[in-house]
């Protein structure tokens, strides 16, 4: 058994499940965070990847137990955009025509932000190398691809611009990340308790 808490998609969540349990396990069943796909259930698909501390990872690889006090923040695809304004990574993907079945979709866009979160600029190589756990049996990657690198310039155009309010922003680029609203409902519960 583990009892844990970590911050997934902005919020504080307690772990407290039988830990032999896969992350994916907890995503899916528990939490109902099910953009998280379970293909093979061996580490051979991509498709349950999730941003685990800044890197795709592969849930169904994960176990609770493997989750340390080290491990502090996850996003799923669900976590990614911003109320109703899509990441311009998941815009990217519609506008590229990077999704068919869209069972892939999630894992590729997870390490497609994963990779632009690190490298802003990557080359066609850098992309191709981290989408590579993710396979994709409809649009033969090339759409994938364009669509990871028109983000990359997005992202870029936006951080640019990032003296607007980013409420304005059409990219939401300024969002606070995930860990950081955690944080803030922190303190928020903090100062909120009588003293
Ligand atoms: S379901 Fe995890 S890699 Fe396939
Ligand atoms: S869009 Fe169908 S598996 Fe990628």
């Amino acid at each position: 058994m583990t009892s844990k808490t970590l911050c997934i998609n902005g919020s504080d969540v307690i772990i407290r499940s039988d830990d032999r349990r896969s992350l994916l396990d907890f995503l899916r069943d528990d939490l109902r965070l099910t953009g998280a796909k379970r293909g093979c259930d061996i580490g051979a698909c991509g498709s349950c990847t999730v941003i685990l501390d800044g890197k795709a990872v592969r849930s169904c690889r994960i176990s609770l137990h493997d989750l340390s006090a080290n491990h502090t923040t996850i996003v799923t695809i669900e976590g990614l955009s911003n109320g109703k304004t899509l990441h311009p990574i998941q815009q990217a993907f519609i506008d590229h025509g990077a999704i068919q079945c869209g069972f892939c979709t999630p894992g590729m866009v997870l390490s497609a932000k994963a990779l632009l979160d690190r490298n802003a600029s990557p080359t066609r190589d850098e992309i191709c190398r981290a989408i590579s756990p993710n396979l994709c049996r409809c649009t033969g990657y090339q759409q994938i691809i364009e669509a990871i690198e028109d983000a990359a310039q997005r992202l870029q155009t936006s951080a640019k611009q990032s003296a607007r309010p980013a409420s304005d922003s059409p990219l939401a680029a300024n969002a606070p990340s995930p860990s950081a609203r955690c944080r803030d409902a922190r303190s928020r519960k903090k100062d909120s308790k009588p003293h």
